[in-house]
């Protein structure tokens, strides 16, 4: 009777598996697979919902495993396995609450994106934003150009010296490739799409020097333009049906003061911007129609939180009033342990902290820009999005959507990797092993979620697990682990229920059960 039940549960189990379009791999050689849409063919992933005493568990691999399904039953055995790693929940100890995660659409993001055929472009929108895709919820949009463009410009270049702006028209690749993939995107996401606008230099002749990349500072004369500037583009995008959830207060403010990068920039020191954010952009965004625009500050790699931040808010306290939050860049991660970001969240804690940029292949070491099929860029990707949400930071955004095979287009030839890579040619594109990682969070782990404590009890000599755990607004609890090692067993509790996980070699797990 009990095994006859046993296999009803298991039937019922498996017919929820086979709604799920599987992943066309293609394997490349050391590497994991990419998975392949054609205009014929797409992988897509549902959420199962978990009722009664049942799990779910989703799990991808360097072997090739992508979002594999299975399910299993509590049991109320109030004994702890030995020799095995115990992660126990304790969703009475909870923390910061989660906004989003999502991407960037640049420029060569709707290049890339408007060079496939409809059908495919339907489908890459899905994969990100519906509800067989990976439920994004966040965009980052460039208020102009930037390196992922065909050429440097900005809004307004000409009149010159123009305080009233008085030529403010958005550009051609705003009505050609960024409005349109928002429009799309807004079209199918599962929840509201919030915007984060920023911008990475002003129109030359409200720059010290008349470059868009290197060196430069706002000239004085124009601190209320370049406020305005700002007002500007929330407003022709509110006309255009897409309203803006917030701004950042200029790209990565440090390559315009020491003149790290030849793309377009504009340098800040605390000073200029102490001045810039009290007396001009947040008074003109708060005394606006948009009055509740969030305003984030930083947007600049970890080692610079403690300038961006608590220098800031020492010598212009006043900066608290209009500032909600602060972003942080990826880039320096290896290297900057992440317990900087305690410097905000221990001294502010009403103040949000939101990674706005993250990608592979940057670094000058790595030769390969776009490498398919690479589990060592999943797994960083992985590894810094649970580091991060452990530190309370409420949202992960990864940068360009999709680029080329050679990772661009790129005016400045700064090429690098992407989640997904669009072959035009081929009339195709491969959802790199960093797709599927960015998918394990953001597409169970909606807007609301809430962060738990998670305790790893460990065996002597066993290596650590990584992990990070929530309790959702579809109540219920979503735990994703990351095994570095060997295939290995699990054993996860929550107060009297446990059951015991298998984790292959070189996975990442995302499981979810009814509270
Ligand atoms: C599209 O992909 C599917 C699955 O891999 C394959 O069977 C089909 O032949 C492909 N179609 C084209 C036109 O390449
Ligand atoms: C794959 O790895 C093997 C063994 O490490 C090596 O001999 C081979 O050259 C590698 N192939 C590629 C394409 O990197
Ligand atoms: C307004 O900007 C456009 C480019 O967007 C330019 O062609 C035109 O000359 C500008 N008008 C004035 C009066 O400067
Ligand atoms: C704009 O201002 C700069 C600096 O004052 C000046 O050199 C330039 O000639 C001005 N341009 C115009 C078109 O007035
Ligand atoms: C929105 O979706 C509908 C139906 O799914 C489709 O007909 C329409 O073209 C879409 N609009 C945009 C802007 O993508
Ligand atoms: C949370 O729950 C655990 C048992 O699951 C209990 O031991 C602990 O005291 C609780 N903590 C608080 C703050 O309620
Ligand atoms: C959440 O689920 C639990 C257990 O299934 C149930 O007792 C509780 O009422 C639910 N809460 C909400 C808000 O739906």
């Amino acid at each position: 009777m009990y095994l006859f039940l046993g296999i009803i549960v298991s039937l019922i189990a498996f017919t929820t598996v086979i709604g799920d379009t599987p992943c066309a791999e293609r394997r490349i050689p050391n590497e994991s697979v990419v998975c392949v849409c054609n205009s014929s063919y797409c992988d897509d992933i549902t959420r199962e919902v978990p009722t009664g005493r049942t799990y779910i568990t989703y799990t991808s691999s360097k072997d090739g495993l992508r979002f594999k399904k299975d399910s299993g039953v509590w049991s109320y055995l109030n004994v702890e396995p030995c020799c095995t790693t115990t992660l126990e929940l304790f969703p009475n100890t909870t923390y910061q609450t989660i906004e989003g995660f999502g991407g960037a659409v640049t420029d060569s993001a709707g290049i890339n994106w408007k060079s496939l055929p409809p059908v495919l472009q339907d489908y890459l929108i899905r994969s990100y934003f519906g509800e067989k895709g990976l439920e994004y919820n966040m965009l980052r949009v460039p208020i102009g150009g930037t390196d992922f463009s065909t050429r440097a410009y900005a809004y307004n270049e000409l009149p010159e010296n123009d305080t009233h702006l008085s030529n403010y028209t958005l550009a051609p690749e705003d009505y050609m490739y960024k409005i349109p993939m928002i429009k799309s995107i807004m079209n199918v996401s599962t929840a509201p799409v919030h915007i984060v606008a920023t911008t990475w230099s002003p129109p030359l002749w409200m720059k010290t020097r008349h470059h868009y990349g290197g060196f430069s500072r706002l000239k004085e004369e124009y601190y209320q333009t370049y406020a305005d500037y700002h007002l500007k583009f929330i407003e022709k995008y509110d006309q255009s049906g897409i309203p803006v959830w917030g701004i950042t207060t200029t790209n990565e403010p440090f390559n315009g003061v020491f003149s790290f990068v030849k793309f377009n920039s504009l340098g800040w020191d605390l000073t200029e911007m102490g001045k810039w954010i009290t007396e001009n952009l947040g008074p003109t965004i708060r005394n606006s129609k948009y009055k509740d625009l969030k305003i984030i500050t930083g947007d600049d790699q970890r080692l610079t939180i403690y300038y961006w931040f608590n220098l800031l808010a020492k010598y212009y306290p006043k900066i608290l009033d209009y500032i909600d939050g602060l972003g942080v860049h990826y880039y320096t991660d290896k290297f900057v342990p992440a317990i900087v970001f305690e410097t905000v969240t221990k001294t502010h804690p009403e103040k949000f902290i939101l990674a706005t940029e993250a990608c592979e292949g940057s670094a000058p070491w790595q030769k390969e820009k776009v490498y398919l099929g690479s589990w060592t860029r999943a797994k960083s990707y992985i590894e810094d999005i649970m580091e991060d949400l452990n530190y309370n930071l409420v949202g992960w955004i990864d940068w360009n959507l999709c680029l080329n095979l050679k990772g661009g287009p790129n005016w400045e030839g700064n090429y690098v990797d992407s989640t997904i890579i669009v072959d035009k040619d081929k009339q195709e594109f491969l959802k790199q092993p960093m797709y599927y990682a960015m998918g394990h969070f953001s597409k169970f782990i909606p807007r609301g979620s809430v962060r738990i404590k998670v305790v790893e009890k460990k065996p002597l000599f066993s290596s650590a697990l990584r992990h990070v755990a929530f309790l959702t607004p579809k109540n219920t609890t979503v735990v994703v682990i990351y095994n570095d090692g060997q295939a290995r067993p699990v054993n996860l509790k929550n107060s009297i229920k446990q059951n015991m996980l298998y984790l292959p070699a070189h996975s990442v797990t995302t499981l979810e059960y009814a509270n």
